[in-house]
C-alpha cells in the first residue's frame, strides 16, 4: 500500500503539498509538520506515488475533551485530486483513532470547500457548527 506513517524528514515533502492545496488550507511551517510528525506519528499519514510524497493527512487527540480527536488537515496535491487518495487516507486515519479507543472526530473545512464536504459525509461526518471562515464537522462511533 502506498501509505505509510510520516516520518520527520517528511516535513519538508509535506509542506510542498500543503503549499499546493492554498487557500483551500492553510499551510503550516516545516516546524509544526516536524513536531507533528514527532508526537503525533501514529495519526500523521503520508501518501507515495512512486516514492514522492502527494498526499497526507494528520490529527491529534483534543486533550481537553475525554474521547476526542481531530483531524487537523487531509490533503492532496491538485492533479492527483479526485483518485480516491484522500478517501484512502480518511480510511486509513478513522480505522486508527477508532482502534485507539476514541469516540468522536471533528474537523474543520472552508464553506466552499464541496470537495472537502463531500469526503467528510462519505466518512459519516455531520456538520455541528459553523466559524467566520467555514464549517465543523463531527464523526460518533
Ligand atoms: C479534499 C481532498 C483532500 C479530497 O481528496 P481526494 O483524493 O481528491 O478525494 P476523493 O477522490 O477521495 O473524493 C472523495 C469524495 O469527494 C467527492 N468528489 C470527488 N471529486 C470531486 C470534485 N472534483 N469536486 C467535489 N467533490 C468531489 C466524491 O463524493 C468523492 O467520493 P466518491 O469516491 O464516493 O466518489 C482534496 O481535494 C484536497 O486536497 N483539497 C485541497 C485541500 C483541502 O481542501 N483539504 C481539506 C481541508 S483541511
Amino acid at each position: 500500500m502506498p501509505i505509510r506513517n510520516v516520518q520527520v524528514k517528511d516535513k519538508f515533502a509535506v509542506t510542498k503539498v500543503a503549499e499546493n492545496c492554498a487557500p483551500l488550507l492553510r499551510a503550516s511551517v516545516n516546524g509544526t509538520y516536524e513536531f507533528l510528525a514527532r508526537c503525533f506519528q501514529r495519526t500523521f499519514f503520508v501518501y507515495l506515488d512512486n516514492s514522492e510524497i502527494i498526499g497526507y493527512i494528520v490529527g491529534f487527540p483534543n486533550t481537553s475533551v475525554k474521547g476526542e480527536f481531530w483531524l487537523y488537515q487531509v490533503a492532496i496535491n491538485e492533479k492527483y485530486r479526485g483518485r480516491h487518495i484522500g478517501s484512502q487516507l480518511m480510511e486509513k486515519f478513522v480505522n486508527q483513532v477508532k482502534a485507539d479507543g476514541y469516540k468522536r472526530i471533528r474537523s474543520h473545512f472552508q464553506f466552499v470547500n464541496e470537495h472537502s464536504k463531500n469526503l467528510h459525509e462519505k466518512f459519516g461526518f455531520k456538520i455541528c457548527g459553523q466559524d467566520d471562515r467555514g464549517w465543523f464537522a463531527e464523526v460518533i462511533f
